[in-house]
């Protein structure tokens, strides 16, 4: 039987939903939550993601600034950009769009950003606190493939977990929010032996390399939960493919998310989740 496709389409629209009803509760008491995005250069798939960000706000009933700096801004351009950002009153939550120019020093530009603002959790400040548990903010796209998961039906608590990539965005979060639900986790990268047979073994599996197809049938056990976070554009035709090779990954998985319609939506509803909550903080 081939399997479920969990929607992320439909289960943001959801959250989208309900996050729009809070808005409006909190509208009715004066407050209005605030996002700021900030892009730097020309980066297409940046755009895009910031586009669909903005577009999330207004659905919601969020108020966005957006902060576009060409490609050639110093260090201390967005360095002070974030500093008067921190400071603005109207403004609850800092989004600075990665990847970032080469001359700039990303780090630096993260760690200038009010923890308490920072609704992509990537401040070491919050990346500490996921690692505890006892957090403000989940990182969006981890965040939101929990939330698939759980669409699933399937109980992560003794499932073996494997998580294939380990950046700080994706693969190092995601591993530890699937710790704390008591799942067993691996986490398997460009060094790994044996991948395949690593990722057989999953129960759950979360594929975040950003290569297209790389997932393939037999490196998929039956019935597992195949969790595509990858958002590649083929050269050749152009078309937006995942990290999963989605139609014969489908005939053995029990679940799998497509792409596009999978994990990107999630991630953009996490994000307004987690601007929404900054409000309160
Ligand atoms: N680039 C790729 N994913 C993300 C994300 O979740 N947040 C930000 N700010 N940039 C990204």
């Amino acid at each position: 039987m081939p399997a479920k496709v969990l929607s992320g389409k439909l289960l943001s629209a959801r959250i989208k939903d309900e996050l729009k009803h809070e808005v409006a509760q909190l509208e009715s008491k004066g407050i209005t939550p605030g996002l700021a995005v900030v892009i730097v250069g020309n980066d297409p798939a940046s755009r895009v993601y910031v586009n669909s960000k903005k577009k999330a706000c207004e659905e919601i009933g969020i108020y966005s600034e957006e902060y576009a700096l060409p490609e050639d801004a110093t260090q201390m351009d967005l360095v002070n950009l974030i500093t008067s950002l921190n400071q603005k009153k109207d403004i609850d939550g800092i989004l600075v769009q990665l990847p970032l120019p080469k001359h700039i020093n990303e780090e630096e530009v993260i760690n200038t950003i009010n923890p308490k603002k920072d609704v992509d959790a990537f401040h070491p400040v919050n990346v500490g606190k996921i690692m505890i548990g006892n957090y403000d903010f989940l990182p969006c796209t981890p965040a939101g493939v929990m939330e698939l998961i759980k669409e699933s039906g399937i109980e992560i608590a003794g499932k073996e977990c494997v998580v294939v990539g380990r950046s700080n965005i994706v693969g190092k979060p995601q591993s530890m929010l699937l710790l704390h639900e008591h799942g067993t986790v691996t986490i398997c990268h460009s060094r790994t032996k044996n991948i395949k047979e690593v990722c057989r073994k999953a129960d759950i599996l979360v594929a975040a390399v950003g290569k297209a197809n790389f997932i393939t049938a037999d490196m998929v056990k039956p019935g597992a939960v195949v969790i595509d976070v990858g958002i590649n554009r083929l050269e050749d035709t152009k078309k937006l493919v995942g990290d999963v090779d989605f139609d014969n990954v489908a005939e053995i998985a029990g679940a799998i998310t497509p792409v596009p319609g999978g994990v990107g939506p999630m991630t953009i509803a996490m994000l307004m989740r987690n601007t929404v909550k900054a409000v309160q903080l």
